[in-house]
């Protein structure tokens, strides 16, 4: 692979820079408001943040699914234009989103809060991914490993969801309030599933290589988990809606589906490390404790998941900072923890000299251990809102946030450490992405 595919390597990580960053103004922004609102004001970092955010992991599952899907099938060598042509528009297209965001120009839905028309080239490039895809994979005769499913899965649901996510332009979905809400929040909900697809075929795909056992991508256990996640990614939409007026059974069946599946992945973690002796994973371990990490996040997560839909606590928990606890907690812990080993893979991060890896070492440890108490504030902050607004029924907003913002302090300066954890690995990746050799990318 030559530079455009560096290329888009830098991009994705200067997404998730960007990610750190706007996260970081806006936490400070929503307890400061009156020194930043004629500035930067939360309702214009809020967006620039979330799309940041979708945006890093979407193109870095992609950035995995082309590396990895080279490796495996020569995707790219075959595809090789229609991939470049699916890079290209992505970012000039992502690059135009934030220059609207600058100007305050919005349209859109949640967490795709640009004019409208951007979502046009979006969607033309995801197509020329998808053909670039599906074109060479349907040409091969052994399509046993699970990974490559996998990304052909996550690859068709991201195409059908946003299409879905798109619904609302026609009238039909706007005459009902509810009706486009449902929509909405289903189409986002299985959207991440479909990014899922992505990332956990190239998590499959990396246990794989750590392990030297291909039979790991061929078990009974992965296949069963495929199945899961693939209902997953159609029924989970039912614990997205849990606040509009549905059936209960619908909600009880899509919620025992999701966690079911963070068990089995957490297993799948499980019997690989299982599998590995000390030499495998000193050979790896940048990539090894990015994926192994992601287990004890799935874990917390789950854990949070489970407390949140009793409905005795999700009276409470509603509508607070416990459910931005829940996105962060996946998308940060499971999703960026999976695409830092990922990417540190693909550009063979063992190679950096001893004090890189020491500093990788020390940026890995400040960031778990600050994103941590970063989510338990945001718990704790939920509850207190919860217990405050439910319990003592307070009507008065200041007085009912007085002590929430005192835990939502501790929650931005978390945050800060955080940001220099990731920043610190992120620049040790542009680093070593810029001396690694272009012909580095995939000889086949
Ligand atoms: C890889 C890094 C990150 C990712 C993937 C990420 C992802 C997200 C997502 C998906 C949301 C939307 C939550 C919702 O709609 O409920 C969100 C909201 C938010 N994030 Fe992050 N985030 C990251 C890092 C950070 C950091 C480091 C900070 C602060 C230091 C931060 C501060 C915020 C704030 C203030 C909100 C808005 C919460 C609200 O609306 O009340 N984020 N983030």
């Amino acid at each position: 692979m030559k530079g455009i595919f560096k290329g888009y390597i830098l991009f994705a990580l200067l997404m998730l820079a960007a990610t750190l960053l706007f996260g970081l103004l806006a936490s400070w922004v929503f307890l400061y408001p009156q020194s930043f609102n004629n500035s930067f004001p939360f309702q214009q970092l809020r967006p620039m943040h979330v799309s940041a955010a979708l945006f890093w992991i979407i193109s870095g599952a992609t950035c995995c699914t082309i590396f990895f899907s080279n490796e495996a099938f020569s995707v790219y060598n075959k595809s090789k234009k229609g991939i470049h042509a699916f890079i290209g528009l992505w970012i000039v297209t992502i690059i135009t989103v934030f220059i609207y965001y600058f100007r305050k120009e919005y349209g859109g839905r949640e967490y795709w809060e640009f004019p409208s028309w951007l979502s046009i080239p979006l969607l033309v490039s995801w197509i020329l991914f998808m053909v670039s895809y599906y074109k060479p994979w349907l040409a091969i005769a052994n399509k046993k490993p699970m990974y490559l499913i996998m990304w052909a899965t996550g690859i068709l649901f991201f195409f059908l969801t946003f299409l879905e996510q798109n619904l609302w332009h026609i009238d039909w979905f706007r005459q009902s309030y509810l009706r486009e809400l449902t929509v909405q929040w289903k189409a986002n909900g299985s959207m991440v599933g479909a990014w899922n697809q992505m990332i956990y075929g190239s998590s499959l795909y990396l246990m794989v290589k750590i392990s030297g056992d291909k039979s790991i991508a061929e078990t009974k256990q992965v296949q069963f988990f495929y199945f899961l996640s693939l209902t997953n990614l159609m029924f989970n939409w039912g614990h997205h809606i849990y606040n509009v007026p549905t059936a209960n059974w619908v909600r009880h069946v899509s919620y025992f589906i999701s966690m079911t599946e963070w068990l089995f992945f957490i297993s799948m973690i499980r019997s690989f490390r299982s599998k590995l002796d000390e030499y495998k994973i000193h050979n790896h371990l940048i990539p090894y404790k990015f994926l192994s990490i992601s287990e004890l996040w799935l874990f917390l997560n789950l854990t949070l998941a489970l407390m949140m839909s009793i409905p005795a606590i999700n009276r409470y928990t509603h509508g607070t900072h416990i459910t931005v606890a829940h996105a962060m907690g996946t998308t940060i812990g499971i999703n960026s923890m999976i695409l830092l080993g990922a990417i540190g893979y693909i550009l063979r991060i063992e190679e950096i000299n001893k004090r890189e890896k020491k500093l990788i070492q020390y940026a890995f440890t400040v960031t778990q251990i600050s994103f941590f108490i970063f989510w338990i504030s945001l718990i704790a902050a939920g509850i207190l809102k919860g217990y405050r607004s439910v319990e003592l029924n307070m009507s008065n907003f200041q007085e009912m946030m007085y002590p929430v913002l005192r835990v939502l302090t501790v929650f931005s300066i978390a945050g800060i450490f955080v940001v220099l954890g990731l920043l610190l690995i992120i620049i040790i990746y542009l680093k070593r992405l810029w001396m690694i050799r272009t012909e580095a990318f995939g000889s086949k």
